[in-house]
């Protein structure tokens, strides 16, 4: 097992600890007595989750007397919305939740989100803790206290920044994880990798084969590096303001991506192809050496994931997604690129640039 601690500078008593281990939700009893004592338990997740994890894990709890209850609600973003919240916060009031309750998230991301959110408004907001399940979630969503839900006009548009008090990572939770659910998380991961960790990287490269074949063991270490790469970069900016903008590496372009395929892509692939376009931007304005390109390309293409933009999307459905995402101010676009593998830098370009090199996308 391995205890990750995200310090947050600014409050240090805010700071929590991210673990990492197979088998280690056994324990979980343990370390919830360990971060204090409260005067209710609730397990929020998804109505798949459920049956999959969350009534074991509440009669693991239960017979170490932590009894909680267990609400949940139905999987997908699409329940990624304030009704979904409102209905928990009203289950809570209805079961007695006051400030000293504590919420576990037993979910992928979405629960993570939805429920972190529902702590940070409840009663002007409680402690919760992460129970990551999806890859994604494990290397990514769980760690940082992003929360929040999407509008009908956009995903994400409604939230708080609410710091949870633990996240806890289990591994072994990921087998039952379909192999598009984990390509999502292998896109996060080679993202920390591409701005943050050159070792990670290499890891992946050399593990690739043992990946895909959900080798439980390696993905304890992956997920523990890319988990460090993410508390690292909170650590230093926890309200995004600004190192914390690394983390859109390859989701600038990826979010574009994904509404101009009116979200038939998944996030993941849409990511992945955003890499994609700036690794190859990277060569250009970056000083990223054509050799580490090829390396990059290959970890992604080798992990079962795009590196080019799809066919029938063109420059211009492009830019005008990133317009309505705010992502272009006064004639520029700050990208996210990678100088080296592990090392990200974050460079102005002009729409005429952008539009110069995304033409040469989508015509080679
Ligand atoms: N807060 C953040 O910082 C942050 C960062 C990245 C992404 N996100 C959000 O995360 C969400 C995506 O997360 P996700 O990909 O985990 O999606 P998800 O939570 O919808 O999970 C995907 C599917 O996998 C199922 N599932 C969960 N655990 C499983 C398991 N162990 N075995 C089998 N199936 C399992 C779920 O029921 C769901 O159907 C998006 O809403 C995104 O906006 C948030
Ligand atoms: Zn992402």
């Amino acid at each position: 097992m391995q205890r990750l601690r995200l310090e947050l500078k600014a409050e240090t008593d805010r700071s929590y600890d991210v673990l990492v281990g197979r088998g280690i939700l056994n324990d979980l009893h343990r370390e919830i007595k360990g971060i204090g004592n409260f005067s209710s338990y609730g397990l929020i997740t998804d109505d798949f989750v459920k049956t999959l994890v969350a009534e074991q894990l509440q009669a693991n709890l239960s017979s170490h007397n932590i009894h909680s209850e267990l609400l949940s609600f139905p999987p997908g973003e699409s329940a990624k919305n304030m009704g979904i919240v409102l209905q928990l916060c009203e289950q809570l009031i209805a079961r007695g939740f006051d400030r000293k309750s504590l919420l576990i998230a037993v979910g992928g991301g979405v629960v993570g989100d939805v429920a972190g959110f529902a702590a940070a408004i409840y009663m002007r907001g409680i402690p919760y803790i992460q129970v990551p399940t999806t890859l994604l979630a494990q290397v990514d969503s769980s760690i940082g206290g992003k929360t929040g839900v999407d509008l009908p006009t956009g995903k994400n548009l409604l939230g708080a920044f609410h710091q949870p008090l633990l996240v806890v990572s289990d591994p072994d939770v990921l087998v039952s994880l379909p192999v598009e659910t984990r390509r999502e998380g292998f896109a996060e991961t080679i993202k920390a990798a591409l701005i943050a960790d050159a070792e990670l990287f290499s890891l992946l490269e050399e593990e690739r084969a043992c990946l895909l074949e959900n080798d439980n063991e390696v993905l304890e270490t992956i997920i523990a590096k890319a988990a460090e790469v993410k508390c690292r970069v909170v650590s230093h900016d926890e309200h995004e303001s600004g190192l914390r903008r690394i983390l859109n590496f390859g989701h600038t372009l990826g979010h574009a991506v994904e509404a101009a395929s009116q979200y038939k892509l998944t996030h993941g692939e849409s990511v992945a192809a955003g890499m994609g376009v700036a690794i190859r931007f990277s060569q250009e304005w970056a000083g990223l050496d054509r050799d580490e390109a090829d390396r990059a390309l290959k970890l992604i293409r080798g992990l079962g994931l795009p590196t080019e933009l799809p066919q029938d999307i063109h420059s211009e459905s492009l830019l005008s997604a990133l317009e309505n995402d705010k992502k272009i101010h006064g004639n520029i676009c700050h990208f996210v690129l990678i100088s080296q593998i592990g090392k990200a830098v974050v460079q102005p370009i002009t729409v005429g640039e952008l539009q110069r090199k995304l033409e040469e996308e989508s015509t080679s």
